[in-house]
């Protein structure tokens, strides 16, 4: 832990609201301080893109900076960008979508805030298939709300059951959140998962906020079935995207919410407490990433696919690990045999070793025996890094 982490979570200082101790030590930073601390290190652990973003993406970013594109745009967002991303929903899903549906925001991580802490209180309760991107329950919680986890497993391929989903619907529960393909597992839900969970939430009131940042990053030609293409209408949904992973854009930072316009209007309210604006000339290039042609995200699946096919046949070969075929995202959640710590199993990893992966329960109390890795990183480091992890796993003993 730096000391920076112990300041943060450790003081006493009365000054900071309680609400703070909802936020965990961030398992991957722990790691990732540690690792910078060492030589040799290959990191497994990068939850950003390792590519760079089309060149006519960064020029219109460029030449918005140098046109005097400095200022606040709208609060909902660049009115070209919010046209653009209804432009583009409406052809790729078939959907009535206009501006009044959108707003832009500084990622999706801003868009994620806005949609979970404009609903959580205390009380009101939220499903969360785990292992789930680490955002979401902090900012349930952070608010009162309560978290109910539904595990998933690796035996299934990180699978969720819609039966376990809507068997865990009550009175108490506000929303659903869905991520996929997802962080940690890389797992795709099928239609018929989606819309079966869609259908049922909205029926009986409840929300699905669908956190979509991989919407694009899908294998092996698969459609993608979005949250968007399974609902009746826009009522009870709340969808997330962003262009930090499909152009290679994650420190740009421009995301978006897509609603009902009731929604979005509560929603511009917030974001204009909280971020007032995302980057003006980002948003852009935002605008230029949609309007090219789709060679350069044709290019990056093609490269990850590779990836993720020999990192299956990696983990299949690396003793103790029960690995699967992921369908989407750059991650592999592997699991190790049962009572085992990932926690444990990353750390003397890395200090014996110097793979750098992250550990299980940085995603979810049910998910301490496996660890996550991530193959945004080239297929020479994959190789190198499983030329150490396999003999290393060989002489473990668990
Ligand atoms: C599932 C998921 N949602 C949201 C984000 C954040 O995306 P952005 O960079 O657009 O804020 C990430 C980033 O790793 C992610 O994995």
């Amino acid at each position: 832990m730096s000391e920076l982490d112990i300041d943060f979570y450790e003081s006493e200082d009365p000054i900071w609201n309680p609400a703070l101790h909802t936020m965990p030590v961030p398992g991957i930073r722990r790691m990732v301080n540690l690792a910078a601390t060492m030589d040799d290190v290959i990191h497994l652990s990068i939850g950003q893109p390792d590519f760079k973003p089309p060149d006519h993406v960064v020029q219109a970013a460029v030449e918005a900076l140098q046109a005097g594109q400095t200022g606040y745009t709208m609060d909902a967002g660049l009115p070209e960008l919010l046209e653009a991303l209804a432009d583009y929903y409406r052809n790729r899903y078939q959907r009535p979508l206009v501006p009044e549906n959108i707003m832009v925001t500084t990622g999706a991580t801003e868009a994620i805030y806005l949609a979970l802490t404009a609903t959580s209180a205390p009380g009101r309760e939220f499903i969360v298939p785990e292992p789930a991107f680490m955002l979401y329950a902090p900012l349930i919680r952070m608010n009162g709300g309560v978290v109910k986890a539904i595990p998933t497993h690796a035996e299934q391929h990180h699978q969720l059951d819609p039966e376990a989903v809507i068997d865990a619907i009550d009175n108490n529960t506000c929303a659903i959140v869905l991520n996929s393909p997802s962080n940690p597992t890389g797992t795709l839900y099928p239609r018929e998962t989606v819309e079966a969970i869609v259908q049922e939430a909205a029926y009986r009131g409840v929300y699905v906020i669908s956190d979509e940042v991989y919407d694009h990053l899908v294998y092996d030609g698969r459609e993608y079935p979005s949250v968007l293409s399974c609902c009746a209408d826009l009522d009870h949904v709340m969808v997330v995207s962003s262009f930090s992973k499909t152009f290679s854009m994650a420190g740009m930072r421009i995301g978006w919410l897509m609603a009902s316009q009731g929604a979005i209007k509560k929603l511009r309210r917030y974001h204009m407490f909280t971020t007032t604006v995302a980057n003006t000339p980002c948003q852009w290039a935002g605008v230029a990433a949609l309007s090219g042609d789709r060679g350069f995200v044709d290019n990056m699946l093609a490269e990850y696919q590779r990836r993720r096919d020999r990192l299956v046949e990696l983990v299949e070969r690396t003793p103790h690990l029960t690995g699967y075929r992921p369908e989407g995202a750059f991650y592999l959640f592997p699991s190790l045999p049962e009572g085992v710590n990932g926690g444990n199993v990353a750390l003397k990893l890395l200090r014996e070793t110097g793979v750098c992966t992250v550990a299980g329960d940085t995603f979810g109390e049910s998910c301490s025996n496996a660890i996550r890795i991530s193959y945004s990183t080239s297929l020479e480091q994959i190789e190198a890094a499983f030329e150490r992890i396999i003999p290393w796993m060989a002489k473990q003993d668990f």
